[in-house]
């Protein structure tokens, strides 16, 4: 499974420079992909499943962070804005994972609350939400 997600993660890096639709569909499944299994991994005490979901978003955003978001976004006056918040999710999920691998899971809910918020800045930007 997280072979799987990760030779997903690759396969989208070298197509990623057309940064077209399809591609970024198919990292932002991984974003959800990752959240889900943060989430499943709290809610069943599962600290595995939590550190790979992690993971799994760390890649993500390494990929996304990459990406020309121009073509995405209609305010081209906020580009740097997504960049800062790709940055600020990077903080956010090494902090997570140093929580996590403290056996801090209270502190790692805080988080798991940041990198929501990272997700909905990004989308309330690129849509205006
Ligand atoms: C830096 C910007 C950025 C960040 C951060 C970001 N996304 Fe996205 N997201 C996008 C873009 C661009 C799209 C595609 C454009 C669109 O759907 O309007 C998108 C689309 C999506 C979609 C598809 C929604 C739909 O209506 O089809 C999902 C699901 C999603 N993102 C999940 C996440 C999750 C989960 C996170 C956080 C872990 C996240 N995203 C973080 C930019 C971002």
């Amino acid at each position: 499974m997280k072979k799987a997600l990760l030779a997903l993660a690759v396969s989208s890096m070298f197509t990623f420079a057309s940064a077209d639709e399809k591609t970024i569909n198919a990292t932002m499944s991984l974003m959800t992909q990752g959240m889900n299994q943060i989430q499943t991994g709290f809610l069943y005490s599962n600290k595995e499943d939590v550190k790979n979901g992690i993971e799994v978003l760390e890649n993500a955003n390494a990929i996304f962070s990459k990406v020309d978001v121009t073509t995405f976004i209609k305010h081209n006056n906020k580009v740097q804005v997504t960049k800062n918040i790709n940055n600020n999710l990077a903080d956010n999920l090494a902090a997570f994972k140093k929580a996590i691998k403290a056996e801090n899971y209270t502190e790692a809910t805080t988080y798991y609350g940041k990198v929501t918020s990272n997700c909905i800045a990004c989308h309330t930007i690129i849509r205006g939400w």
